[in-house]
């Protein structure tokens, strides 16, 4: 099985367990793109949801397959969020923010009673921090806050548009700071301190979050809990 076809397997599986009258957050990056596209397909054969997004390109996707996509004002309380990580490790420790929606992933999740993470295997790590963590800041702390992070060890690089037109910039107008970390032996002490920092507005370690995982692999989908 490619790593294509472990996340369209993941994404229809988690798209199957939404049911009628669910108001659904929508996750971001490619294993969230099939899971969308299995719940629009779903929708376009009568399933009666409502969603929010936690992308501009998230609810663009779902607009386009017919959903209904509204703000959080509209819809404050959802009753599930599928959403993918970079990185999953022992106790659901996630990092996410790989795709850039980190800030608004995480306000999303936030809303939601459940939230499900949908990976293929090669997201499952025994430690977290091969994959860059991702910090999101305000603009002008980034002298500040790259200064802080470097003295925390964490070897921030402020992220860059695929197109080397300049900084990439999320939907919220900030910067990201991807920290190259290495391993990550206390993700609840490293989010603490990155937290304390002025300037930074979230960053990409979701701990305690996740009800379970849905790993996709050679054996089909199987299930992570904490
Ligand atoms: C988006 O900001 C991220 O948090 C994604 O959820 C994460 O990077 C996983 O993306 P893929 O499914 O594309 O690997």
């Amino acid at each position: 099985m490619t790593q294509d076809e472990a996340k369209a397997l993941v994404g229809k599986r988690a798209a199957d367990m939404v049911e009628d009258g669910m108001r659904v957050g929508l996750g971001t990056g490619t294993t969230s793109v099939q899971f969308i596209k299995a719940l629009g397909a779903r929708v376009q054969a009568g399933l009666k949801i409502r969603c929010v997004a936690s992308s501009d390109s998230s609810e663009e996707l779902g607009r386009s397959l017919g959903m209904d996509v509204v703000s959080l004002e509209e819809l404050p309380e959802l009753d599930l969020y599928i959403d993918g990580a970079d990185e999953v490790a022992p106790g659901l420790a996630l990092i996410k923010g790989g795709g850039g929606a980190l800030l608004r992933e995480k306000i999303v999740s936030s809303a939601a009673k459940r939230f499900i993470v949908v990976v293929d295997e090669s997201k499952i790590v025994p430690h977290l921090g091969k994959f860059p963590l991702p910090v999101e800041i305000v603009k002008m702390a980034r002298p500040l806050v790259e200064r802080r992070l470097t003295e925390l060890g964490l070897n921030p690089v402020l992220r860059q548009k695929k197109d080397g037109s300049g900084p990439y910039l999320t939907d919220e107008n900030n910067f990201i700071l991807d920290c190259h970390a290495g391993e990550i032996i206390d993700p609840g002490a490293v989010a603490a301190e990155i937290r304390a920092i002025v300037g930074v507005v979230e960053h990409g370690l979701f701990l305690g979050r996740a009800e379970f995982a849905m790993i996709a692999g050679e054996d089909g989908v199987r299930e992570l809990h904490g």
